[in-house]
């Protein structure tokens, strides 16, 4: 595992590509890595664009605040990501725009929100459950989660947006990335006949590149 010094770098610098390229905005989304001694997490109200690596926050397992600013009121749900999930290393959650929009449309299957367009987004992402809408801030958004997380690696929060774990940070943003860009596809195919990923391709991609 990287130093936690380089690993607050690397949040601030993930933080800022986001940013930079209009997948988070204002002080929406937040992020956390898991340590050997807990995880940090961007604080609440900070702009992702701006994290200063020192203040990012220390909590122990249970939750406490060890040392830096007050974590995102979303510590609750980046939790029980880290309780289900034993090989996930760092959590994304953001309110990118396409992956939100997605989350509005009425009639979407909530077991399964997005279809298998491509080869990337079946090995990063592969189902997307949809999870009810709660407050952010919620503590109920976190036991809501659970079920789903234990089995997937990233679900779709209704009307509010993506949260991705993976084993390692880049890993957890670079599959964030592939789910939005992959809401944008299924927004701009709405209304025009499409051709998904047949489940023997599907089948092929899990055998070649097994999770
Ligand atoms: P925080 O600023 O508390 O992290 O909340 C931002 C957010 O994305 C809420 O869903």
């Amino acid at each position: 595992m990287r130093s936690e010094t380089a690993l607050r770098e690397r949040m601030a610098e993930h933080g800022k590509a986001l940013f930079d390229r209009g997948l988070t905005f204002g002080t929406a989304g937040n992020i956390s890595v898991r340590l050997d001694d807990g995880w940090l997490l961007t604080p609440t109200n900070s702009c992702l664009g701006r994290l200063d690596p020192a203040r990012i926050a220390k909590l122990d397992d249970q939750g406490r605040l060890l040392s830096g600013d007050p974590p995102s009121k979303e510590a609750f749900m980046h939790r029980a990501v880290y309780e289900e999930r034993a090989g996930a290393g760092a959590v994304v959650h953001l309110h990118s725009t396409h992956s939100v929009a997605v989350s509005c449309l009425h009639g979407i299957d909530p077991a399964n929100v997005l279809p298998p367009l491509t080869a990337y987004y079946v090995m990063k992402i592969g189902t997307l459950p949809l999870v009810p809408y709660f407050r952010p801030g919620d503590p109920a958004l976190g036991e809501a989660i659970r079920e789903h997380i234990a089995k997937t690696p990233a679900v779709l929060l209704a009307n509010h947006g993506p949260v991705v774990a993976g084993k390692s940070l880049d890993d957890a943003m670079y599959a964030t990335e592939e789910l939005e860009e992959t809401a944008k596809l299924f927004l701009l195919l709405q209304h025009h006949r499409t051709r998904p990923l047949t489940p023997e391709q599907i089948e092929d991609l899990r055998a070649h590149f097994p999770s």
